[in-house]
């Protein structure tokens, strides 16, 4: 396992869509160990492959609840919406508010190939819609409503978390 390299904003990989992973092979299985190796380095709660500059469907979740591991996910419904801060290793230093649903179900296959699904709620369910943006080239300040950098007065448990 190793710690890869995060991309930051303005490097243009990170605005490419990833393509579907086809076979889960040695590799996709490297990469989701170093992807989480990277994630738990940096203290994020999520990272998707095309910020260590692979552009493939693959996404490491993990809001303290332990680690989630996505190939290929998919949004297959979502309900409500909430609105918060979300940070991003690609953009250090950054928080801005964004919306999102509440719930979302997602699609997804595991390293052992398998197709599960997920019912994502609250900050989880925000993880997962800020990290399968990034499989679309989308980054949250793209959607940000807010930009509260440095605004210390709403710091719930999930204002230390970035994705
Ligand atoms: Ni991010």
């Amino acid at each position: 396992m190793a710690v890869r390299t995060i991309f930051t904003i303005g490097d243009e990989v990170l605005r490419k869509h990833a393509k579907p992973v086809e076979t889960i092979d040695k590799r996709i299985k490297t990469l989701l160990d170093d992807m989480a190796q990277t994630m738990y380095a940096a203290d994020g709660a999520g990272l998707a492959a095309p910020q260590v500059g692979i552009l493939r469907r693959v996404v490491t979740i993990d809001v303290g609840e332990g680690l989630i591991e996505l190939i290929n996910p998919q949004i297959i419904s979502q309900e409500g919406s909430q609105v918060g801060p979300e940070g991003c290793l690609s953009i250090p230093g950054r928080r801005c508010t964004v919306e999102r649903p509440m719930k979302v179900k997602v699609r997804a296959q595991g390293r052992d190939g398998r197709t599960f699904e997920l019912d994502a709620e609250g900050f989880l369910a925000v993880a997962v819609c800020h990290e399968l943006d990034h499989l679309d080239g989308i980054l949250y300040v793209d959607k940000m409503i807010e930009d509260v950098t440095g605004k210390t007065e709403e710091a719930p448990k999930r204002g230390e978390d970035e994705e």
